[in-house]
């Protein structure tokens, strides 16, 4: 396993659509582990393919890892199919350090993936989990956090992410 670069944005790769996974093969599984122990490495709590520069729809998940416990969740392919609710989050971003802007989710969802073996599975997810499984699926339809906020707060958002040396 390796851990990979980190896309800052505004890398181009963070704002394309990436292509659904057609077989789930070793090449596949060795992305998936290479971007889960990217992501405990940062750390996060997610982390989608085209973060580290590869626009397949693929992304990984745990929310419960920086109380010390380990549950990675793996999507592949995932799609919402239902949604309900709404809720407010501050929400960070691995492409966007240190920057936190609340952003308007729905408040419970259920999805559909397959996981790293390549099995279908469905998931309902509320709160914290829905909203991470939100703003995963935004990477991999090309959307940051930069299209969630008015355009003066991007304006700020860049001079920050600038001012940082990114
Ligand atoms: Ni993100």
């Amino acid at each position: 396993m390796s851990i990979k670069e980190i896309m800052i944005y505004p890398a181009e790769v963070l704002k394309k659509r990436s292509e659904p996974v057609a077989v789930i093969d070793d090449e596949i599984r060795v992305l998936v582990d290479d971007m889960a122990e990217t992501m405990y490495a940062a750390p996060g709590v997610g982390l989608a393919a085209n973060q580290v520069g590869v626009t397949k729809r693929i992304a990984v998940i745990d929310i419960d890892h920086p109380e010390g416990e380990s549950d990675l969740l793996v999507l592949i392919n995932p799609e919402i199919v239902e949604r309900s609710g709404e809720i407010e989050w501050e929400e960070g971003c691995l492409s966007f350090p240190d920057i936190h802007v609340k952003v308007l989710r729905s408040q419970k969802i259920r999805m559909t993936a397959l996981n790293r073996d390549g099995e279908a599975y469905e998931l309902e997810a509320e709160e914290l989990l829905a909203v991470a499984i939100q703003h995963e699926i935004d990477h991999l339809d090309g959307i940051t956090l930069a299209n969630k906020v008015s355009f003066l707060q991007r304006k700020m958002m860049m001079r920050e992410l600038k001012n940082r040396g990114n």
